[in-house]
């Protein structure tokens, strides 16, 4: 697709939150899992989370149990400027976790907005509406959840974003996938948002027991090096249940591997970000 580049509107303040965009072409390799559980993980220890869905399939506002009846304003509303973001938010069942929910009109957003100059920026202008509104109790993270796809909304959400974070599936195809996410990374960096960077890339659904997956993790941590964080999320059968009681893995069953490396990679986030605020 054709990235143009157009001038954002300029973000101030202090109240800004840290803007990761959950991203992979690839669908089925853990975005929408790690949006619900790494939100929710932020949320438990502190931090003020918003998931955005950017999904049509919506997903992550599912698992996050709100209903499709209850999804009056979504990001679609969203980016056709129809609404604020502010509207679209809704709490969750988790303290300090809110999600903007999504629904099916997003698939057909791309064309509405196609005659926009500005299409790439519209995420990215709705966010800065939403930090610099009024509230007493801002965000400090919010994360996207991107369809599986290098599309229009993939490329809003990597606009409106600080850094990008990869859920990649330790499966043989993985590093070709990886190499193309980055190109596209290098090129919204050199037109739409320089300061775009990797947050970092975690290993999903890792199986101890099949050989393969452990030869995909040390050709990843090798083409990547310090950019994939130690934790890796382990295949659990609890972290797949938990969407369909439309609960975070860390509601459903705290105790189990998923919840606890769900938990690990929260507090390697923040300390990541620490570190880039030390530097
Ligand atoms: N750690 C895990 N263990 C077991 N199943 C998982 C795990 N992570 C994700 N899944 C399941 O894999 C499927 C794809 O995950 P999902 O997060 O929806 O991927 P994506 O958003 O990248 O398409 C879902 O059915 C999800 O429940
Ligand atoms: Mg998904």
């Amino acid at each position: 697709m054709n990235i143009q580049s157009s001038e954002p509107l300029a973000r101030t303040g202090s109240r800004n939150p840290r803007i990761l965009a959950l991203a992979n072409q690839k669908g089925g390799v853990g975005k929408t899992t790690t949006a619900i559980n790494l939100g929710t993980a932020l949320a438990a220890i502190g931090e003020k989370v918003l998931v955005l869905d950017l999904d049509p399939q919506g997903n992550a506002s599912t698992g996050l149990g709100i209903d499709r009846r209850n999804r009056r304003v979504s990001t679609y509303n969203v980016l056709t400027g129809d609404s604020p973001l502010a509207a679209a938010v809704v709490d969750t069942a988790v303290p300090r976790l809110s999600v903007a929910p999504s629904t099916l009109d997003l698939l057909g957003v791309e064309l509405e907005i196609a005659h926009d100059r500005n299409r790439a920026h519209r995420l990215r202008n709705a966010i800065d509406r939403l930090v610099s509104g009024p509230g007493e109790d801002p965000f400090t993270y919010i994360l996207i959840d991107c369809p599986p796809s290098l599309n229009l909304l993939t490329i809003n959400a990597l606009a409106a974003s600080d850094a990008i974070l990869v859920p990649l599936q330790c499966e043989f195809f993985a590093l070709e996938g990886l190499s193309q996410l980055l190109r596209t990374v290098e090129q919204v960096r050199s037109t739409l948002n320089p300061k775009l960077s990797i947050h970092g890339v975690v290993l999903t659904m890792f199986d101890p027991r099949n050989n393969l997956a452990s030869q995909v993790v040390a050709d990843v941590r090798e083409f990547m090096g310090n950019k994939v964080y130690d934790t890796m999320i382990p295949r659990n059968v609890r972290v797949s249940e938990a969407p369909s009681h439309g609960k975070p893995v860390l509601l459903y069953d705290l105790k189990c591997a998923g919840s606890q490396a769900y938990l690990k990679l929260a507090s390697e986030v923040i300390q990541r970000e620490r570190k880039l605020k030390a530097a």
